[in-house]
């Protein structure tokens, strides 16, 4: 049966006990109301170590003041039944207050340069920031050996990668394929916000993300394939944040050149819903 901890000492108490019993420990950091693309982590996790750790934890530094931190859906009992199902031994459910002891005004934050300024970035000012923080804080508090992180966030993932270097946290990190409903969309807390007529018509991101790769293994030049998945993105009726082609460093492919991997990345609103996918392929 899955522990609930909802106390730094305690959670403190059960990975000592581990460890000295020489178990490696993998962590899940998640924002909870989990679907199947989270439970797909805890299964990674699994396979990889002895011990596996969720946090389900929304976290107030990452949301900006316009966003959805408010109504974020949160559903406690459900995501420790489906951990526990998941095969997950402790969920790590910290109040605010003790992730941010002196206050969300107060706290050391961890900025990570680079990668952070594009894309995500520059739609969400301050995003990463609070992603970096309050990543950093799980590590320190979990200690695990492993950590998981979906390749849903990609740009998440890259940010993450170049902190725990950084930093050197002696943590390995696992990156989970993106899980998709049976018509391409990925899955997402965020989905529940679509409404029945929206909900069909979202999966023509992952549809454009799959153009996107057709046209450039085809040889169209990326920015006449960027402006095709605009333009069919709005035509589908979304607002679009950004449909771009890139490296896996995130840096735009150079005009002409042959070769090497990609990854097309959106993010587009469909009425109040802001959705982002991504699809890594080699030309
Ligand atoms: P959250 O959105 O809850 O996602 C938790 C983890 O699940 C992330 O690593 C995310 O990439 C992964 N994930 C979400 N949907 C997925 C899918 N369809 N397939 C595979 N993996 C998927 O990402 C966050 O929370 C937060 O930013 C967090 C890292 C917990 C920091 O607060």
């Amino acid at each position: 049966m899955i522990e609930t901890v909802v106390e730094l000492a305690a959670l403190r108490a059960r990975i000592s006990e581990w460890k000295r019993e020489g178990l490696r420990v993998a962590l899940v950091p998640t924002m909870g109301n989990l679907h199947a693309g989270h439970h797909s982590l805890v299964h990674l996790a699994r396979q990889h170590a002895d011990r596996v750790v969720a946090s389900v934890f929304v976290n107030p530094t990452q949301f900006g003041p316009n966003e959805d931190y408010g109504q974020y859906p949160r559903t406690p009992e459900a995501d420790a039944a489906g951990l526990d199902a998941a095969g997950c031994d402790l969920v790590w459910m910290p109040s605010v207050e003790t992730m941010y002891p002196f206050g969300t005004d107060g706290t050391v934050k961890v900025v990570v340069p680079g990668v952070t300024a594009v894309l995500e970035g520059a739609h969400r000012p301050g995003h990463f920031d609070g992603v970096a923080t309050v990543v950093t804080r799980l590590f320190n508090q979990v200690q695990p050996d492993v950590a998981v992180f979906g390749r849903k966030d990609y740009q998440q993932l890259a940010v993450i990668r170049y902190f725990v270097r950084e930093l050197a946290f002696p943590i390995e990190l696992l990156a989970a394929p993106i899980l998709r409903e049976t018509d391409g969309l990925a899955m997402s807390s965020r989905n529940q916000y679509l409404s029945p007529e929206e909900r069909p018509r979202a999966a023509a991101i992952h549809g454009t993300l799959q153009a996107m790769r057709e046209a450039v293994q085809d040889g169209m030049p990326p920015a006449v394939v960027e402006a095709q998945a605009r333009d069919s993105l709005i035509a589908a009726g979304f607002h679009v944040d950004y449909a771009v082609l890139r490296t896996p460093a995130l840096d735009e492919p150079g005009q002409g050149q042959q070769g090497g991997a990609r990854v097309a990345l959106i993010a587009a609103r469909l009425g109040r819903t802001r959705l982002i996918d991504n699809l890594e392929f080699t030309i």
